[in-house]
């Protein structure tokens, strides 16, 4: 049965999405259909198509009681709308459907576990919002809540655990063909922790441990957890909020924490080896991971962040876009972030060019566009004299740049986008500490209209930013302080 909240939102982006020109959008990155969009949410491969899910408000281009949208791809990149799948439409979630993950049932359905947001007055007249989760069962396209639903209520609370901040259930199929969940939460003093729950059917679950604790290390509430086996680890993967930085790690405000470590066999504890940030530029928050077909962990997050959302043109009908899916690896303990390969399909027009010396501003023919990937190795011009900087800029014309900056001595790979047409005093530069010898550096970078993810040294580090420049502005050129080897192969997409 579907709700007339449900079918009222399902009418309505079908009329209001025809006003978007497909232009005005990213060309491979999903975007919403209209109106607002944040969070990942049921990345999965079901039915032969991954399904991507996401935190939506069809009714305007800011967050507001959320639905989730929904799209299907075959390779990731190539995305078609399907109606609304949930809308906030029960006693338990009429504030809000909040984010959540998906799984294939037994029986060939989809479930989706979710955060239902119900709203309490409290005996002094305040409001509080209470988060539960919930499920829905469905066949791809039409979702029916369960009757049983919250499935996970403030009861299933470990001690201390706040009923307010119990979100974001991410569910995951063991070998057993059990089910296991992370759901994030914090405790009184508002320190966040990952709580496990296990169950058979995915229908009732039991606490099981708290999988993974802050202890007041990376910011407050934990948002958005995932758990995963990664090339022999395990990894927990979090959205902190009010983080402060650590070095180069972590910058302040919303952030993005990966785990790395393993199962103790005797306890089932997690036992943490390393952390890090997941991505340092500034739009990347609450990615979810899914395992592809043929193995490969893919991870896609919001390519936004709530401190940053100001940068929005003020005409736009939507507001929101994803990451580019990005496949995982461990290497050296470290996580490795690669673009998807299938984005290789989507290559034209190659320009490269080999051992191009310079050592102030050029050009270089064909090398230029809003929807590119292009790989740079640069290297020293002269070994005994090792350039002071480097940097490459796009989205550029007489007025507007964005900027990716590379200082040897100091090892710091810099993003800058205070001239890409942004009229806020955000956030627009980030730094970040690289590994580098001899002045040698790889960057890949992918522009699509209004995004820049740039991998540095084949994935080792990721800096993800938006901007908005207008898209007449598409010059690119290299800069070099000093003199500087580069090989460029450059694809438009
Ligand atoms: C993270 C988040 C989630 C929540 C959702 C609400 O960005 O705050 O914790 O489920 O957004 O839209």
């Amino acid at each position: 049965m579907i709700s007339q909240v449900l079918r009222d939102a399902r009418k309505y982006e079908e009329t209001a999405e025809k006003a978007v020109a497909a232009e005005s959008r990213p060309g491979f990155h999903l975007s919403t259909r209209i109106g607002w969009m944040n969070d990942p949410n049921g990345f999965s491969f079901y039915n032969g198509e991954y399904h991507l899910f996401y935190q939506y408000n069809p009714y305007s281009s800011h967050w507001d009681t959320m639905h989730w949208g929904h799209a299907v791809s075959s390779d990731l990149l190539h995305w078609r709308y399907l109606p609304v799948a949930l809308a906030p439409d029960m006693d338990y979630d009429k504030d809000g459907c909040f984010s959540g993950s998906a799984v294939t049932l037994p029986d060939g359905r989809h479930m989706l576990i979710y955060t239902g947001v119900e709203k309490e007055i409290r005996p002094d007249g305040s409001t509080c919002a209470i988060q539960r989760q919930c499920v829905a069962v469905g066949d791809g396209i039409d979702y029916e809540k369960y009757q049983g639903n919250p499935v996970l209520t403030e009861n299933n609370l470990p001690e201390g655990g706040s009923k307010y901040d119990f979100r974001d259930p991410k569910i995951f199929q063991k070998t057993d063909g059990s089910y296991g969940c992370v759901v994030g939460n914090c405790d009184k003093d508002r320190d966040g922790r990952v709580l496990l729950f296990t169950s058979r059917d995915g229908f009732s679950w039991n606490f099981d441990r708290i999988l993974a604790a802050n202890h007041e290390r990376f910011g407050k509430m934990w948002e958005c957890p995932d758990f995963f086996e990664l090339d022999g680890k395990q990894v927990v993967i979090v959205s902190p909020q009010e983080m402060m930085p650590q070095g180069f790690e972590y910058h302040n405000g919303n952030g993005t924490l990966c785990l790395i470590g393993k199962m103790d066999e005797t306890t089932g504890e997690f036992v943490e080896e390393h952390n890090q940030s997941i991505d340092y530029g500034i739009d990347f928050y609450a990615p979810q991971t899914t395992l592809a077909p043929d193995g490969r962990r893919i991870m896609i997050g919001w390519m936004q962040n709530w401190d940053t959302c100001p940068v929005n043109s003020p005409e736009r009908l939507w507001f929101g876009q994803m990451s580019l899916p990005r496949e995982l690896s461990i290497k050296d303990g470290r996580l490795i972030q690669k673009p998807v390969k299938e984005i290789e399909n989507l290559r034209r027009n190659k320009v490269s060019y080999k051992n191009i010396t310079f050592t102030d501003v050029i050009q270089l023919d064909g090398i230029k566009g809003r929807k590119v990937d292009m790989e740079l190795s640069i290297q020293p011009g002269n070994e005994q004299q090792i350039y002071h900087k480097f940097a490459v800029r796009f989205a550029q014309d007489g007025n507007y740049q964005t900027s990716v900056s590379f200082r040897p001595y100091e090892k710091i790979v810099k993003i800058d986008r205070k001239f890409s047409g942004s009229r806020q005093a955000v956030i627009h530069q980030r730094r970040s500490l690289v590994r580098t010898e001899g002045g040698k550096l790889k960057l890949r970078i992918i522009l699509d209209r209004f995004s820049a993810e740039i991998f540095v040294n084949d994935g080792e580090h990721v800096l993800t930013v938006t901007m908005y420049t207008n898209q007449t502005a598409d010059g690119i050129s290299f800069f070099a302080d000093g003199e500087v080897t580069m090989d460029i192969v450059k694809y438009d997409l």
